[in-house]
C-alpha cells in the first residue's frame, strides 16, 4: 500500500479538525488518529467523501431489494464506496479490496461487514440460547471465537450483537437477542461486544461490533417484523436503551438504525434518537448505519415523499452510512447544494468511517485480513467446536425432570429416538449462521449412536417439523414400545426463527405435540429435547411429559452438549432469559411488569386477570433446573437505610442439598415501592453464577448501587428517588426470599 500521500499530508496538519476526536480531553494517540483522519479528508473531493458513507452488498447472503448495479466495481474505482458486506473469504475480499486500493484515486481500503451473529464457521447456540447460560465470559468467549474465525475469512466488521429487548415470542428475530431483560441484555450486550472486538483492534483476529437495531425494533407491534412500535419515554430508556448504552460504554464501534417506525418517526430519520441521544447525550464516537435500504424505506413508511426527503431525514439524524439503499449516494450531493445539510456533517461522518479503518490497520495493510493461509488453519479449529459445545450445553435449560428420567444411565438397554430434530443438521445451526454447514454439525443421532453404540438406538422420525402427516406416528410408537427410554427430539425447524420468520401461533409445530402425547401415553421414561428459536407454548406436554429439556438451537455441537447433560456428565444449569407463556393470549407477558391498581386478586372479579388462563407464565424468566437442588437462606442486607451514595451489600448463603455438584445463578431484583412514575414489580438487578459440590454453601453476595436503584422519572430525569425497597433473591423471578430496606 503506497501510504506516501497520506504521511505526507499529516505531517501538514497541527491539529486536528475532526470531531470525533476531543482534542482537549483526548489522549496522544487519539490526536495523532485524529491527524491521520484529517490528512486523508484534506485529499478527498466530495464525491469521494460522499462514497465513503456508501455500503453495498456483495453476493453472499442477501436480507433485503438489492440495488441493481452492473457497474459495481466500476464505483469501488471510483471511490464510490465505502464498504461492502456479503464479500466473504480471504481470497474474493483480497481481489476486491485490491481494486480500492490500486485502482481507486486514493486507494482508501474497504471494510468487509458481515452478519456473524453465533458463530462464522463453528456455529454457537442461537443468541437467545447463549444468554440463556447467564455465562457472560462464556458468551465473550463465543464472540471472540466468531470474530477470530470470521476475520480469518477477510471480515472486519459483524453485524452483531442485536441488542434489542424482546417481549413477544412471536416476533422470529427474539433468537438473535439476550431476551426479555434490560439488566440481562446489558450484560450480554457488553460480554459480545468485548468478544467480537478484544482489546485491541489492530489486532488481525478482532473485527468491529455493531449494537443494532438502534432502536425498539424488539417492540414490533403484533410480534411482526419490520412492524410498527409505539413506546413511551419511560419504557424506552429503562427497557429499550439499556443495554445499547451497554454496548456504547463497552466501546462498541457501530451501530445500526432499524427498520421500526418508533412514535411516528422511523428510527433511521430519528433525529432524536441517533443524534439527540446517541452521539450527543452518550457522546457516542463510532459510526452509524443504517440497516439495509432502511433509509429509502423511509418513503414506504409515509414519513418521505422520496429518496432526496428520505436522505435528508436520515443524514440529519446522524445516519453515517447508508446500507444497500444508494440515496446518499443519489442525494447528499444534492441536498448539500439546497442547504439542507452541511459539508461540516459530511466530513464527520466520513471521519467516523475513516476512524475505523485507521483503528483495524487498513491503511498500513488494507490486505491484513486476507490471508488464506490463516483461513484454512483457522475456521472450525478444535478448541472453538470445544468452545461451542460448551457454549450448548451451558445454554440448556431443564424445565422438567419428574421422577428424576434425567440424567439417563450410560448403560441403559436401549433409547428410541424419535422426532424430526433427531438428525437434522441444518437445523440445529439455526438462521443467522454465517457460513455454518450441516456437514460438520453433530446430530443427536449420530452422537447417541457414538456414545451407546447404534445397535442401542432406535431411530424413527415420527413427523416432520411443521406438516399434518402422521403417517410416521405408527412406526414412532412401535420403536417407543420396544426400548426402554424414550427420547423425542422436537419442536421448531432452524429457519422458523430469525428475520421475518414469524408465527402467530407459537405451539411445537405441525403434528409434534400429538406425536409426543401419544409417546406419553405409553408411560416410559420420556425425555422431550426442544428446539427453537423463541418460547414455545409447552402447557400440554408439561402436563403429560415427565422431563423437558430446553436445547435452543445448539449449533455445530449440538450432539455431543445435548448427550453431555443428557447423561449427567454435565449438570444442566441454564435459566431463561424469556418467559415462557402459559397460553398465548398471555403474549406480551415478562415478568417485569407494572402492578396496576387492581392486581389479580383470588375470587375478586374486578381485578386484572383472565377467565380462561391464569396471568402467571408456564416458566417465569429466570427458571431453569438442575440435577441437583439448591436452598437459599440468610439473606442478610448490610443496612436497612441507606444514604448518600452509599451501595448495600446483599448477601445469601446458596446450598447444594442435593447429591450431585451442580451450578446456580443466584439472582437478585429490586422494587422501588413508590415512584414518581409507577415501577415494575421486580427488576433483575445482579446474578452471579456458583458452582457448589454437593453439600456445600457458599455466602453469595451482590453489590447494589445507586444506578440499580435508577430510573427515568416524571421530571424525565435518570436518577433515585427517596423511598422504600424490596429486595428478592433466588433462583428464579417466581421463587425468591425477601428483604427490604429505606433509600433516604
Ligand atoms: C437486515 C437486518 O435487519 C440486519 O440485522 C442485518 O445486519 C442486515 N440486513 C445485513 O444483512
Amino acid at each position: 500500500m503506497k501510504n506516501i500521500i497520506f504521511l505526507t499530508a499529516i505531517s501538514l496538519l497541527i491539529f486536528t479538525a475532526c470531531k470525533t476526536v476531543d482534542n482537549e480531553a483526548s489522549g496522544e494517540a487519539e490526536k495523532l488518529l485524529g491527524k491521520k483522519i484529517d490528512s486523508v479528508l484534506a485529499l478527498m473531493t466530495l464525491e469521494e467523501k460522499i462514497g465513503q458513507l456508501n455500503q453495498y452488498s456483495g453476493d453472499g447472503e442477501q436480507t433485503g431489494p438489492v440495488t441493481l448495479r452492473p457497474d459495481l466495481l466500476q464505483s469501488i474505482r471510483d471511490g464510490k464506496v465505502g464498504s461492502m458486506l456479503n464479500i466473504i473469504g480471504a481470497g474474493y475480499t483480497r481481489k476486491i479490496q485490491k481494486i480500492a486500493v490500486e485502482e481507486s484515486r486514493l486507494k482508501i481500503p474497504l471494510i468487509f461487514g458481515y452478519d456473524v451473529i453465533h458463530g462464522f464457521k463453528t456455529i454457537f447456540p442461537v443468541p437467545l440460547g447463549e444468554s440463556a447460560s447467564w455465562d457472560t465470559e462464556a458468551v465473550e468467549r463465543a464472540a471472540r471465537v466468531a470474530g477470530t474465525e470470521a476475520s480469518a475469512a477477510g471480515q472486519h466488521w459483524t453485524f452483531a450483537p442485536m441488542v434489542d429487548i424482546a417481549r413477544d415470542p412471536r416476533w422470529g428475530r427474539i433468537m438473535e437477542g439476550s431476551g426479555e431483560d434490560p439488566y440481562l441484555g446489558s450484560r450480554m450486550a457488553e460480554a459480545r461486544v468485548k468478544g467480537f472486538q478484544g482489546k485491541d483492534l489492530s489486532d488481525i483476529t478482532t473485527i468491529l461490533a455493531c449494537a443494532k437495531h438502534f432502536a425498539g425494533y424488539g417492540d414490533s407491534q403484533a410480534g411482526r417484523d419490520y412492524f410498527t412500535t409505539d413506546i413511551s419515554e419511560n419504557a424506552l430508556r429503562e427497557v429499550y436503551l439499556p443495554p445499547f448504552k451497554a454496548a456504547a460504554d463497552a466501546g462498541v464501534a457501530t451501530f445500526m438504525t432499524g427498520f421500526n417506525d418508533l412514535n411516528g418517526i422511523p428510527v433511521t430519520g430519528n433525529k432524536y434518537l441517533v443524534n439527540d441521544i446517541l452521539k450527543n447525550e452518550w457522546k457516542y464516537k463510532g459510526m452509524v448505519v443504517s440497516d439495509w435500504a432502511s433509509i429509502g424505506g423511509m418513503i414506504t413508511h409515509g414519513i418521505a415523499a422520496n429518496t432526496y426527503e428520505a436522505g435528508e431525514l436520515a443524514f440529519n439524524a446522524g445516519v453515517d452510512m447508508d446500507m444497500e439503499g444508494k440515496v446518499y449516494l443519489t442525494e447528499l450531493k444534492n441536498l448539500l447544494k439546497d442547504g439542507k445539510i452541511t459539508e461540516g456533517q459530511i466530513d464527520e461522518s466520513v471521519c467516523r468511517v475513516l476512524r475505523l479503518k485507521f483503528l483495524l490497520g487498513l491503511f498500513d495493510d488494507p490486505y491484513r485480513y486476507c490471508n488464506i493461509e490463516r483461513e484454512a488453519s483457522t475456521l472450525l479449529k478444535p478448541e472453538f467446536l470445544a468452545e461451542a459445545r460448551d457454549a450448548a450445553r451451558k445454554s440448556f435449560v431443564l424445565l422438567k425432570n419428574e421422577n428424576r428420567v434425567l440424567p439417563l444411565s450410560l448403560s441403559v438397554k436401549s433409547v428410541a429416538l424419535i422426532g424430526p430434530a433427531s438428525d437434522a443438521a441444518l437445523d440445529m445451526i439455526g438462521t443467522w449462521s454465517g457460513r455454518g454447514e450441516a456437514k460438520h454439525v453433530i446430530t443427536l443421532k449420530k452422537e447417541l449412536e457414538t456414545r451407546l453404540g447404534a445397535a442401542k438406538v432406535i431411530y424413527a422420525q415420527g413427523a416432520g417439523f411443521n406438516d399434518d402427516d402422521k403417517s410416521g406416528f405408527a412406526a414412532a410408537l412401535a420403536a417407543a414400545r420396544k426400548a426402554e427410554v424414550i427420547i423425542a427430539a422436537c419442536g421448531e425447524a432452524g429457519n422458523m426463527s430469525g428475520e421475518s420468520l414469524c408465527r402467530t401461533d407459537i405451539g411445537i409445530p405441525g403434528v409434534q405435540e400429538e406425536l409426543i402425547l401419544e409417546l406419553a401415553k405409553l408411560g416410559k421414561p420420556l425425555v422431550l429435547v426442544l428446539f427453537n428459536g423463541r418460547p414455545l407454548i409447552l402447557t400440554k406436554v408439561n402436563t403429560f411429559v415427565p422431563a423437558i429439556l430446553e436445547a435452543w438451537l445448539p449449533g455445530t455441537m449440538a450432539g455431543p452438549a445435548l448427550c453431555d447433560v443428557l447423561f449427567g456428565d454435565y449438570n444442566p444449569s441454564g435459566k431463561l432469559p424469556v418467559t415462557f407463556p402459559y397460553a398465548l393470549g398471555q403474549i406480551p407477558i415478562f415478568y417485569n411488569h407494572k402492578n396496576s391498581g387492581r392486581p389479580i386478586k383470588q375470587d375478586d372479579r374486578y381485578t386484572s386477570h383472565y377467565l380462561d388462563a391464569p396471568n402467571d407464565p408456564l416458566f417465569p424468566f429466570g427458571f431453569g433446573l438442575s440435577y441437583t437442588q439448591f436452598a437459599y437462606n440468610n439473606l442478610i442486607i448490610s443496612e436497612s437505610t441507606i444514604t448518600g451514595n452509599k451501595p448495600l451489600e446483599v448477601r445469601v448463603d446458596v446450598k447444594n442439598t442435593g447429591q450431585v455438584a451442580g451450578t446456580e445463578t443466584a439472582q437478585l431484583y429490586i422494587r422501588d415501592l413508590v415512584g414518581s412514575v409507577t415501577r415494575p414489580v421486580m427488576e433483575l438487578k445482579g446474578f452471579k453464577k456458583v458452582m457448589l459440590k454437593a453439600g456445600e454453601v457458599q455466602t453469595i453476595s451482590f453489590t447494589v448501587t445507586m444506578e440499580d436503584l435508577s430510573f427515568y422519572n416524571r421530571q424525565g430525569v435518570w436518577g433515585t428517588e427517596p423511598g422504600k425497597f424490596k429486595i428478592f433473591v433466588g433462583t428464579n423471578s417466581r421463587n425468591t426470599m425477601e428483604a427490604g430496606f429505606e433509600l433516604r
